[in-house]
């Protein structure tokens, strides 16, 4: 386990080739001050170059309130126009960066996850969520609008319509809504979310590794490009597949009537 001063990233839970980033200031439901900003950068160089070793990661907060209630209020207040610009500049890198992982990231959402918190869970590619937990952008409300990524992912995921309600009225919903909308992909008991984060990563450590980066990648380019470049994109990552013995194991084992044991290679 790595601590950092306001976040830690656990390599051996499940197993070792799962990281789980967990947000450590339960006290402040998570918020993403310039300190926790400046501790996710550093867990992600330690992800990105553990990467080859990786299978997925799971992002979540401590305590029983919140997933991350958002950017720092107290310290945006006090923010210039351009100091603005350098921290959700490094938000929404940050938030890139997570997104274009090639393992599969899992937002474990234990309560609030609102503005830069639902931002955060956007740009992951599992959300699961507990009954309890509440998602909105209220960015209005503090006159502000999202800008961690928020109008331009919620927007794809919901479409524009939808995005529009949420954003513009900073309505905040729980998670069966959030999840009759799209949002979220997963609502679970208040007591089962580990349970069901687990049983999400036994079935996706059964697949080839190779395979779910290429479908991950090209899932995301139907929503960033046009059809024909997310057409290559598409074919690219297929093509890489058939250079892995993963392919040949999957279907070999498929043709023999077995289980496929997948390594990653
Ligand atoms: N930034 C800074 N501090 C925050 C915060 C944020 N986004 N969200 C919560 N906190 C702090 C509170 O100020 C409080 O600190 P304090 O104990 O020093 O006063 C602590 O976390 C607990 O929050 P509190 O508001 O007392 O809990 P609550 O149960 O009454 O309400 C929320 C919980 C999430 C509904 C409420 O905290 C909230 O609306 N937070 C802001 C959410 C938001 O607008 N996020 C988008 C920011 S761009």
């Amino acid at each position: 386990m790595v601590k950092f001063e306001t976040l830690e990233l656990i390599f051996d839970s499940p197993r070792e080739d799962v990281a789980t980033l967990r947000f450590n200031q339960p006290e402040l439901l998570n918020a993403l001050s310039k300190a926790v900003v400046k501790d996710l950068q550093a867990a992600l160089d330690q992800i990105e170059s553990s990467a080859s070793l990786l299978r997925a990661l799971v992002i979540t907060g401590s305590g029983d309130r919140a997933f991350v209630a958002g950017a720092d209020i107290t310290e945006m207040v006090k923010m210039t126009p351009s100091e603005a610009r350098s921290y959700l500049r490094r938000l929404q890198q940050l938030f890139n960066r997570i997104e274009r992982l090639r393992v599969p990231v899992i937002a474990a959402i234990n309560g609030y996850a609102l503005g830069g918190g639902l931002e955060l869970a956007l740009a992951c590619d599992i959300r699961i969520a507990t009954e309890k937990s509440v998602v909105g952008l209220p960015e209005v409300s503090l006159g502000l609008i999202p800008s961690a990524g928020g109008t331009q992912r919620l927007t794809r995921i919901v479409g524009e319509s939808m995005a529009k309600l949420m954003i513009l009225t900073g309505e905040r919903i729980n998670a069966t809504i959030a999840y009759e909308r799209g949002i979220i992909a997963k609502v679970v008991k208040d007591d089962q979310l580990d349970a069901a984060v687990d049983s999400m990563l036994n079935s996706l450590l059964k697949l080839a590794p190779v395979a779910i980066g290429g479908a991950k990648i090209a899932i995301q380019a139907a929503l960033n490009v046009p059809m024909t470049s997310g057409l290559e994109i598409e074919l690219n990552e297929a093509v890489n597949c058939f250079g892995t013995k993963d392919l040949r194991e999957g279907m070999t084992a498929f043709i023999e009537k077995r289980k496929a044991k997948f390594t990653g290679n």
